[in-house]
């Protein structure tokens, strides 16, 4: 993804307002809400920070202590444009980075399908490292194989993940997965049809991978609401679900002096 510069500005255009990105955000103060209550002032690092939407929505909930890297230089100015100062740096890196200063909560939304076999380990570990003993790693990640489609190749995505992925990883790092589901599960089949189909295009030509475009675009306002709503009311309702095209998950320090 790094250098692709129109993916950043697609991102940075329509993060706050398109259905997907709502419902994560809104997951992601949910679980923060669960660990630290009404606190607003505890310390929030977003790993991979993007074009700063999660940041903006914090802000915009009353949290003041608020912290990004991210490993493109779009990605940080666009961060700088809505008046947030964040780091520029390779997050293969982050153990030298403010080595002694740990974290409440640490965002990591997708942004491990980047990271080879061998950089995950290190990376998991390094945040490990930064979280405080009470505090949380709140990570979303691309899911499953089957929903490969023309998005992961337009923003250059290395792997998908399921949840065993991740069983098998943290422990060695101190980190425990308190909760985690797959979503949206309401919208997985029509999800699925549709990156079988770009799928099948690309299979027979029809598209180019050079001309793979992201899922990141705006549908109409009624439809964008439509799925907001879907999603939002799964979240209310359906708190762990075994299917859908993301996996979220809220992970914990396992051994409090982790070093
Ligand atoms: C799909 S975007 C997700 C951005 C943001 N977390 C969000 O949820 O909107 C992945 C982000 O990870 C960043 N990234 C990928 N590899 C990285 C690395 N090695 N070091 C730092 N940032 C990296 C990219 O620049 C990009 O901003």
């Amino acid at each position: 993804m790094i250098g692709r510069s129109e993916e950043y500005a697609k991102m940075f255009e329509l993060e706050g307002q398109l259905w997907w990105y709502r419902n994560l955000h809104e997951r992601v103060v949910t679980a923060l809400e669960r660990q630290f209550g009404d606190r607003r002032d505890i310390q929030i690092l977003d790993a991979g920070c993007g074009t700063g939407g999660m940041l903006d929505f914090l802000r915009r909930r009353g949290y003041t202590q608020l912290r990004g890297i991210d490993g493109s230089t779009d990605a940080v100015a666009f961060c700088n444009e809505r008046g947030f100062s964040v780091t520029f740096l390779d997050l293969t890196t982050l153990a030298s980075f403010e080595p002694a200063i740990q974290y409440d909560a640490i965002i990591c939304n997708d942004v491990f399908c980047y990271f080879t076999e061998s950089e995950l380990p290190p990376l998991l570990l390094a945040l490990a490292r930064r979280l405080k003993s009470e505090g949380i790693l709140v990570s979303n990640n691309n899911a499953f194989s089957v929903f490969e489609g023309q998005h992961d190749i337009a923003v250059g995505i290395l792997r998908r993940f399921v949840l065993t992925d991740f069983e098998q990883l943290m422990p060695p790092t101190g980190l425990r997965i308190q909760r985690a589901t797959y979503w949206s599960f309401v919208l997985s089949p029509m999800i699925l049809l549709m990156r079988r189909w770009q799928r099948l295009q690309l299979r027979l030509g029809w598209q180019k991978p050079e001309n793979a475009q992201s899922d990141v675009y705006l549908p109409s306002h009624w439809l964008n609401e439509t799925l907001y709503r879907i999603v939002r009311t799964e979240q209310k309702f359906m708190s762990r679900t075994p299917f859908g095209s993301s996996l979220f998950m809220v992970v914990s320090s396992q051994h409090p002096s982790v070093k």
